[in-house]
């Protein structure tokens, strides 16, 4: 079978496989067989799930690493691929099972012109990047020591096939989660002045989060936050003595992140207090930013160029993906691969087209060979 052919096959077998963060157990097996069978090396760390590959040049050059991440998500698949997920309630409806094989297409292709390849490529099958912290359980291998630069990519429906976003600077977002807990002092709801109603805090204190993106970020700075859940009391005629809220921070730059985190936590108990209530926030850091190399993002562009495809300017999205962690090691690029224009990631009848399979393997390929 010619390689285009197989990469499909693979495709349309991880793509009926698919499984959730930490899950990735077939998926594994499956990469590893694949590889094992074409005569890659596998790294001997001890991951539960996920795995590395090793080409090995027969040239010096630096160690360079590439990333692809394998998990799906808990969604139910709506889409009519003869190939539809076999798994109820899961589904690769955010690209992975496209990103491994465009990994694993790029293996073979590297490992046929191991004779002329200059350094070593690192090929990381990433678990659990929906979790935001798979990059945690490759990183404890020391992996990425010797590594000098790391590449990501990502399908994107935005764009047609044939088509890469690409651009220098800040790409995907830091995403912090927070916890906010009011206390006030419960009461009959017919009797408020008996008690601290923690709901009017609760209120206020959601109106005032808002300003620290108007009143406190730079206006061309982008910046979010979304209270997501609001939660007090359990019928309606007691004033409940707590309230809890959660929810979500996205910034872009390293110090709005700080300042964000600072700022939220003055505002919840001084508001708080300002009541007579209590308030603490828990903040629990995700992934930064994902920031595309200057130099990197130069040579991404001449390759693709050279490669066919059209470049445009990558768009940037609230979203996060834990490849920052690795960025926060080496020099990294994260390139969107166009993959059909149609359903958003993350949407039941978001699908890949198969002819950017091996075109991207090919780039990949030639990104990593290509030393200048
Ligand atoms: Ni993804």
């Amino acid at each position: 079978m010619q390689i285009e052919e197989r990469l499909i096959h693979y495709f349309k077998w991880f793509h009926r496989h698919p499984e959730l963060a930490y899950e990735e157990y077939e998926t594994t097996a499956k990469i590893r067989e694949i590889l094992e069978g074409e005569g890659v090396e596998i790294l001997p760390y001890e991951l539960e799930t996920g795995l590395v590959a090793v080409v090995r040049g027969e040239k010096a050059g630096a160690v360079q690493a590439l990333r692809c991440d394998i998990d799906a998500l808990p969604i139910q698949e709506e889409t009519e691929l003869d190939y539809a997920s076999e798994y109820d309630g899961k589904m690769h409806a955010c690209g992975h099972d496209f990103h491994i094989v465009a990994g694993i297409g790029c293996a073979l292709l590297l490992e046929e012109r191991k004779r002329e390849l200059a350094g070593t490529v690192k090929i990381i099958f990433q678990p659990a990047e929906e979790s935001s912290l798979g990059a945690f359980k490759i990183l404890e291998t020391g992996v990425m020591e010797d590594v000098e630069r790391i590449w990501g990519l990502h399908a994107d429906p935005t764009n047609e096939a044939g088509v890469l976003g690409i651009r220098e600077g800040y790409v995907t977002a830091a995403v912090d989660r927070f916890v906010i807990r009011v206390k006030g002092i419960g009461c009959h709801g017919a009797h408020p002045d008996d008690g601290i109603d923690p709901v009017p805090v609760a209120a206020a204190i959601v109106q005032a989060l808002q300003t620290v993106v108007s009143r406190n970020i730079n206006a061309f700075h982008p910046a979010l936050i979304s209270v997501t859940r609001l939660e007090a009391g359990n019928t309606w005629n007691v004033i409940s003595e707590t309230a809890v809220m959660e929810g979500t921070v996205r910034t872009m730059d390293r110090e709005d992140r700080i300042l964000f985190e600072k700022r939220m936590g003055e505002i919840v108990e001084n508001t708080a207090r300002a009541y007579g209530a209590e308030a603490k926030m828990e903040w629990i850091a995700g992934p930064p930013a994902t920031y595309n190399d200057g130099e990197m993002v130069k040579r991404s562009i001449g390759v693709a160029e050279k490669c066919g495809f059209l470049v445009v300017p990558e768009e940037s999205a609230m979203g996060g993906d834990d490849f920052s962690f690795y960025e926060e090691k080496k020099p990294g690029c994260y390139i969107k691969v166009g993959t059909g224009k149609g359903q958003l990631i993350h949407q039941p009848g978001f699908m890949v087209d198969k002819k950017v399979i091996l075109s991207t393997a090919e780039y990949l390929a030639e990104l990593l060979f290509c030393q200048t």
